[in-house]
């Protein structure tokens, strides 16, 4: 366990770019293992999450390596090509990695083993199983439909029609990748939308898709068997990982930062609009289109936050954001209410039960509710507390962004888990002013 401690920093400044896109990072490789040829991406996630997924695509027949340029290089095998793995396939702490495979090899006739650590493997797996279930495939898995678990794909898949019951691109994705190898059209409903990385992907790679809004919500159609032509990558840098030290700099007096190459895609921005709300001084810079998502540079200055009332409709957009807008809550002026999230409760750990106890042990105020939770903001926070981190980066990160601006240092006490969305976290985060170090 790396147990770290944040203490007060002084104001943030400089340049900065955060890593890649955990979202698109999957999903590029996942694509370029589709396609016939090599693909090159240009600014992969090098984290642990994308790095499992890169080796669950080697073991079923791609050819994957990084050039010394740092782009990675994925030689495909094509749309029904892949072949099964030998050994089970260790997703470590990723449930987009896990769901997005598991819909990929339920329509390829041969059984896959998924193993995951302790939190991926108390994370629920119905939500995919069960439209999995309706192209043909089945599934041993352990109670609850979680993992370990395998899947027995299935030879002659029937495409389906599916009208998604819980707001979640995993589930959306993990049925248009089975749609993939499945012969025929297969549509997906969402009622509310979610990020729309796969859509975006698959037009990029010249997938036949159509994508129609109605009253019912967005229908998405794509038809299977393709034959899928090799492609250049770009990921932009991650949106839910620049809201880090966008956070960080809000609170830490004098701070002003640039990030630059932000992912700006409208599904992932829900943070940015949500502070601005809250009377953040943030700056959109340089806005510009690449690989069919936008970016941009985005300037943040230390501000006097208001709490406000989160939209519901906003949470799909800023769903792994919850955690770090709690931070900023607790030194607005005011109310923050977060509610209609209960999504959260079954993210890498139970975020709001986890951020409510970490918040009140450091003198923050929070009241919790079963679908959300209300933080009052305060001018001066104790900190001093260690706070568990359940095996999740988000929550790690947030409370060493906490104890930046607290009056006593913040501990956290499983800080190794940070590798799986943002690797180089500290260093990075200590380059711009903070003190985040070992624990004597
Ligand atoms: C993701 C979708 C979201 C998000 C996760 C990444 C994706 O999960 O929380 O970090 O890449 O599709 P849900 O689909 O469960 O909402």
């Amino acid at each position: 366990m790396t147990h770290l401690i944040s203490q007060k920093a002084t104001a943030l400044t400089g340049t900065l770019k955060v890593p890649g896109d955990k979202s698109i990072s999957h999903r590029a490789l996942i694509m370029g293992t589709l396609a016939i040829g090599q693909s090159r991406i240009c600014g992969l996630l090098e984290g642990e999450d994308v790095l499992n997924t890169a080796h669950a695509m080697t073991a079923m027949g791609a050819d994957i390596s990084r050039a010394e340029n740092g782009d990675w290089l994925v030689y495909g095998v094509g749309i029904g090509g892949l072949c099964p793995a030998e050994k089970s396939l260790e997703m470590g702490n990723s449930g987009t990695g896990a769901r997005l495979i598991m819909g990929l090899v339920a329509t390829y006739p041969f059984n896959t083993h998924f193993t995951g650590d302790a939190s991926l493997s108390s994370r629920p797996m119905k939500r995919v199983t069960d439209p999995l279930e309706k192209f043909g495939a089945a599934f041993d898995g352990s109670e609850g439909m979680t993992l370990p678990l395998t899947v027995r794909g299935i030879m002659d898949p029937l495409p389906i029609d599916y009208e998604i019951p819980v707001a979640s691109a995993q589930v959306k994705s993990a049925i248009l990748l089975a749609a993939l190898n499945t012969p025929g059209k297969t549509t997906v409903i969402e009622k509310t939308p979610t990020r729309d990385h796969t859509e975006r992907m698959f037009k990029h790679f010249g997938v036949e898709i159509d994508i129609q809004e109605g009253p019912e919500g967005t229908a998405i159609t794509v038809t299977g068997q393709p034959e899928l032509a090799a492609k250049e990558m770009f990921v932009p840098t991650d949106p839910s990982s620049a809201a880090f030290p966008t956070v960080a700099a809000l609170i830490t007096p004098d701070s002003d930062i640039i990030i630059e190459n932000v992912g700006m895609n409208p599904s992932r921005t829900g943070i940015f609009t949500t502070l601005q709300e809250m009377g953040a001084d943030i700056n959109f810079m340089n806005k510009r289109q690449e690989c069919g998502e936008s970016v941009a540079d985005i300037q943040v200055k230390y501000s006097r936050l208001t709490g406000i009332t989160v939209p519901k409709s906003r949470a799909p957009s800023m769903i792994d954001e919850y955690p770090i807008l709690c931070i900023a809550a607790s030194f607005a002026e005011g109310d923050t209410v977060m509610r209609g999230i209960d999504e959260l409760r079954v993210k890498e750990s139970d975020r709001i039960s986890a951020m409510v106890t970490g918040l009140n042990a450091n003198g923050c105020m929070v009241t919790e509710f079963d679908d959300g939770m209300t933080v009052t903001g305060k001018a001066e926070i104790a900190g001093g507390a260690a706070v568990n981190t359940h095996l999740d980066h988000r929550i790690a990160m947030s409370f060493l962004i906490l104890g930046m601006a607290t009056e006593k240092p913040v501990e956290v006490d499983d800080a190794a888990v940070i590798e799986t969305s943002f690797p180089g976290f500290r260093a990075l985060m200590n380059g711009l002013g903070a003190d985040i170090k070992d624990k004597p």
